[in-house]
């Protein structure tokens, strides 16, 4: 089987950090969010793996994932040609690539905690043409909506629908065979403009043996800060004891309390109080601070004299201010200190990018 990964589309409600980041790059727990796709995916016995990005931005993703070797894959690049057309026209867009092929497809900003495999077994041991996962949640008017007969059988999926007929969401999790080229020929686009997936799996569940199963453990980003910071989260929870190592000295004073992992060539000074789960990445000196549970610092991070919880740091950044930092993203190299307190007072000096926000 092949695999092929969704990570184009657009990410507005993200801005700034997708000026220059690839959403599907963001990290979780310190890890680019598509790596901890692959890893399922890989897991799940798939090692020949297509990524699908926007024009343009072959070069960022082939610089993040590689050729796959870091995972003992093998990974393809594929731009999508003609614009981010719609979920169901970047397997279209695949085709040369998938056809002759049973694959999982899956969208790459979908995170799934524990594994695959069975999914991908029944796959394969029921000789099904196409295999869904559905996921209960609380505001299915997001998503793909299955619905269902009296009598429980599969009827259709409705993309987005207003009044939803059941509380299942769809996840980005696919599984199908090759005749979904013959379905998607048959598709025009939505009133959105895009080619829906939700009609490819309506063409499946009409017309050939279709499968489904509910799961747990999914995350979907819904594309706003407090979503990825959810996902960060819930990534650290699901993440094995043994990758918090402490791989620095650290000094008798500092207190680490609970899972806290911390990088190489780090320093953190005897005057900081830690509080896992946290990540603190390579290369980073970290003075006289609190750093609080469900914080993932990137490499090269210096902080100082702050406290931080339930935040994201890239990598690069520096902060130093005597203000407490909350259910924060904290961008690439970005520098947050504070102003100088004189009299008159100096006030705020602000440069704010396009789509910023800023709570002072
Ligand atoms: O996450 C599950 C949901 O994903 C399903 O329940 C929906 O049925 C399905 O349509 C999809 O809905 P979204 O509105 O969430 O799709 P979104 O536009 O966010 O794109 C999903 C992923 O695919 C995301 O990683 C970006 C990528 N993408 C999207 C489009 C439209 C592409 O790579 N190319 C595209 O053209």
């Amino acid at each position: 089987m092949k695999a092929l990964i969704a990570a184009g589309g657009r990410a507005t409600r993200l801005r700034p950090i997708t000026w220059t980041t690839n959403k599907h790059l963001i990290p979780l727990a310190n890890r680019p969010m598509l790596w901890h796709v692959i890893d399922k995916i890989v897991a799940a016995g798939i090692k020949d793996i297509i990524v699908n990005v926007n024009q343009g931005e072959l070069e960022m993703m082939q610089k993040a994932l590689g050729d796959g070797a870091y995972w003992g894959a093998q990974i393809t690049y594929l731009e999508q040609k003609g614009g981010a057309l719609g979920v169901a026209h970047v397997v279209a867009n695949a085709e040369e690539h998938l056809r002759g092929h049973k694959f999982l497809f899956f969208l790459g900003d979908n995170i799934i905690l524990g594994s695959i495999n069975r999914f991908v077994e029944r796959f394969q041991n029921e000789n099904l043409d196409c295999m869904l996962a559905f996921s209960k949640v609380k505001d299915p008017h997001r998503f793909g909506v299955p619905e269902f007969a009296g009598n429980g059988d599969l009827l259709r999926i409705i993309e987005k629908p207003e009044v939803p007929p059941s509380d299942y969401a769809v996840t980005g999790i696919y599984l199908y065979n090759e005749e979904y080229f013959d379905a998607f020929r048959t598709l025009t686009p939505s009133a959105r403009g895009e080619f829906e997936i939700s009609d490819i799996n309506t063409w499946y569940i009409e017309n050939r043996k279709t499968g489904y199963e509910e799961i747990t453990g999914w995350w979907k980003d819904t594309g706003t800060p407090e979503a990825l910071l959810e996902g960060n989260a819930l990534v650290m929870d699901d993440l094995p004891r043994d990758t918090f190592r402490i791989k620095s000295d650290v000094p008798d004073g500092a207190r680490l309390q609970g899972m806290v992992q911390v990088g190489e060539n780090t320093r953190i000074s005897s005057d900081c109080l830690i509080r896992g789960p946290v990540i603190i990445g390579d290369n980073c000196a970290i003075t006289d601070t609190y750093i609080g549970p469900y914080t993932a610092i990137g490499n090269n991070v210096k902080i100082t004299n702050t406290e931080v919880e339930h935040s994201i740091v890239f990598d690069g950044a520096q902060i130093d201010t005597t203000r407490r930092i909350v259910n924060s993203l904290i961008g690439l190299n970005a520098t947050l200190r504070d102003v100088k307190q004189s009299h008159p007072r100096t006030g705020h000096q602000l440069i704010v990018g396009d789509n910023s926000f800023v709570e002072l």
